[in-house]
């Protein structure tokens, strides 16, 4: 048996009879019956942090499993979007990618529980960039992709035959916005088409569908280019507008956020208030 810092001191510990060295260790303060952090330290991350390999996907083939993962078991947006990135490369690689537990993706259904927030699609995407890249190098890749959502008339994949809810063409809307609480909402405006109709289920199947075919574009360009990938899209005009005051070292540094500042700052009619004067 070798002789670690962390049993030498566990021994240690237990000569002094629960004395000072007993508590500097870990496994002392640690709740009863708690395994050691791996290696010994807290944090440490089997296979190290952001350390999986990438490999280039063929949109071909993921983009109808996403649209399949969306409806299976009503599993929906997040876990559509993942699994048709890190669950293919799971089919075609093995271990790592097929060990993860794909469910908890699920948690994004609805934009996280049906609180209507963030669009679980989009998350999906951006949690499986980050299987493989740091925030310096994924803030790119995650901005090309939201807004690329937020100008883009979706959905625009059709399953054709394959269609799990309503097949046929679906009407398309911009969000203007990554949030789903905006997206479902307007597009259901738009379109007289409740949201919580199979119409409006079958338009989210689609746009995951749409989402996993711009993330793996995104996916594969960033393999290429490695640490030199930018995106094509820069940022929303009300974004670069409001900014100009609104950010660090500016005259009110007291946003937070990248979000297309229109759906919600623009005063329209849909904005104003509803508390008062509504049907
Ligand atoms: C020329 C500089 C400038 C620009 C451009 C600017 N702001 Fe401001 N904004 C300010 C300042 C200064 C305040 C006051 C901050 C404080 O009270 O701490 C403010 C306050 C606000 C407030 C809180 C008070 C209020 O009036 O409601 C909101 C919301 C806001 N800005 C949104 C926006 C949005 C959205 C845009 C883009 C359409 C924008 N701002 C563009 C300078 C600017
Ligand atoms: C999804 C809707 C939404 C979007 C998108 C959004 N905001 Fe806001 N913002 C809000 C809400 C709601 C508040 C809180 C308003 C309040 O204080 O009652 C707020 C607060 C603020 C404030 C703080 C002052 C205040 O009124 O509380 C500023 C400044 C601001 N937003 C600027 C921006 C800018 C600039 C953008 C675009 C980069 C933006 N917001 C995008 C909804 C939004």
């Amino acid at each position: 048996m070798t002789c670690s810092r962390r049993t030498f001191l566990g021994v240690l510990g237990g000569v002094t009879a629960g004395g000072a060295l007993a508590v500097a260790t870990g496994r002392s303060l640690a709740a009863p019956g708690a395994a050691p952090a791996p290696q010994g330290k807290r944090f440490a991350q089997v296979n190290g942090e952001f350390g999986w390999q990438p490999h280039a996907l063929d949109p071909k083939v993921c983009v109808p499993v996403a649209y399949e993962g969306y409806w299976y078991k009503g599993y929906a947006c997040g876990y559509g979007a993942f699994y048709g990135i890190v669950g293919m490369l799971g089919e075609q690689y093995g271990a790592p990618y097929n060990q993860f537990p794909f469910t908890m993706l699920e948690a994004n259904k609805g934009g996280i529980s049906d609180w209507g927030t963030i669009c679980g699609a989009l998350y999906g995407a951006a949690a499986a960039f980050a299987l493989f890249w740091p925030r310096k190098e994924r803030n790119a890749m995650v901005n090309e992709l939201f807004r690329w959502y937020e100008t883009t008339a979706l959905p625009i994949y059709n399953p054709g035959e394959a269609a799990k809810g309503v097949k046929g063409d679906i009407p398309t809307s911009v969000s203007n916005s990554v949030l789903c609480h905006v997206s479902v909402s307007k597009w259901s405006y738009d379109n007289h088409l409740a949201a919580n109709s199979k119409e409006r289920s079958e338009r989210c199947g689609r746009i995951t569908a749409d989402v996993t075919a711009k993330a793996i574009e995104i996916f594969n360009a960033k393999i290429a280019a490695g640490a030199a990938y930018k995106g094509a899209l820069s940022k929303q005009k009300s974004v670069a507008y409001c900014t100009d005051c609104h950010a660090k070292g500016k005259d009110a540094d007291i946003l937070k956020g990248n979000m297309d500042c229109t759906p919600c700052h623009s005063g329209s009619e849909h904005t104003m208030n509803k508390f008062k004067d509504h049907p």
